[in-house]
């Protein structure tokens, strides 16, 4: 064979054999990822840890991997921002959320849990209540000692928890309904500048919006950081705006119109699993871990 040839081909199988270790690795790993957020409306500091999408997937043998990472970060509450199930598998039947059900029983045991709901536990909301699945779903994660955040807040050491759900119609792919802050005021109320906010809600797509009500830290997932991540370039795919999606992973900041020098800052986390697309390419699994800190003045 022709040496030139020879070295592309070596190359190739070099890049695919690459490809494949990465692949395999990053769909059975997780990191712990650590974000500092100071503010002087902060009296106290709070550390929350954020999951997101994890879709019934469990990292062997029982997802306890999660649940010791999560005791050894000693969180003063756990957030859940959604997609714990997968829509699909919810309507065929059967035992469809057990396994993220059992990790949220044994989170719930170490620190207590907050949720809101993802696209799929939204979308099995606006299905008219067949077979009161959603219902089934929301008593079950009651029964674990979850509390339910629909559009509903909660104040922790003096900052505002607020959580925020959209109807599936700011889902849509390619004809993503746009939000605007009055119609998230409508839902959760006029945001309070006074307090510090963390406004926790599934989509990042509508950052825009969240920092025009007035939101001081938004905590998203969503778009499992791209499905694939590269250096420079970021996600690769997200679930609405098909390639390279504006908002990927890590965190963004834009200014709060009209509040002089208050900016919004979006963590946007990687989340846990996948459904669709069941792979993860330089892109591992991420709990999120947000230490809010007290400013001083
Ligand atoms: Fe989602």
């Amino acid at each position: 064979m022709n040496p030139v040839y020879r070295i592309i081909l070596i190359l190739i199988v070099l890049f695919l054999i690459f490809f494949a270790a990465v692949l395999f690795a990053d769909n059975r790993r997780f990191v712990v990822r650590r974000y500092v957020v100071r503010d002087r409306r902060i009296a106290k500091p709070v550390r929350y840890v954020l999951l997101t999408d994890l879709h019934e997937k469990v990292y062997p043998p029982d997802n306890e991997k999660i649940v010791d990472a999560v005791r050894e970060i000693g969180p003063d509450a756990v957030l859940l921002g959604g997609d714990l199930i997968v829509y699909k598998k919810a309507v065929k039947g059967g035992d469809f959320c057990e396994n993220s059900l059992s990790l949220v029983r044994r989170l719930a045991a170490a620190a207590p849990v907050f949720y809101v709901n993802g696209n799929h536990e939204q979308h099995l909301m606006e299905d008219g209540g067949k077979d009161r699945l959603y219902e089934r779903f929301a008593d079950s994660l009651k029964a674990c000692g979850v509390c339910l955040l629909h559009n509903s807040g909660r104040d922790i050491s003096g900052t505002l928890l607020q959580g925020l759900e959209l109807p599936m119609d700011y889902y849509e792919r390619f004809h993503m309904r746009t939000l605007s802050a009055d119609r998230i005021e409508s839902m959760i109320g006029q945001n309070r500048p006074d307090v510090f906010t963390v406004l926790l809600t599934h989509t990042p797509d509508q950052f825009e919006a969240y920092a025009d009500w007035g939101a001081d830290l938004c905590l998203c997932g969503h778009i499992h950081g791209g499905v694939a991540r590269l250096p420079l370039i970021g996600g690769i795919i997200g679930p609405q705006s098909g390639f390279f999606p504006r908002y990927s992973a890590g965190v963004y900041e834009r200014p709060i119109p009209g509040a002089d020098k208050r900016t919004c800052r979006m963590i946007l986390s990687c989340g846990m699993g996948m459904h669709k697309m069941p792979l993860r390419f330089m892109n591992p699994g991420e709990i999120s871990v947000i230490e809010l800190v007290p400013q001083e003045a």
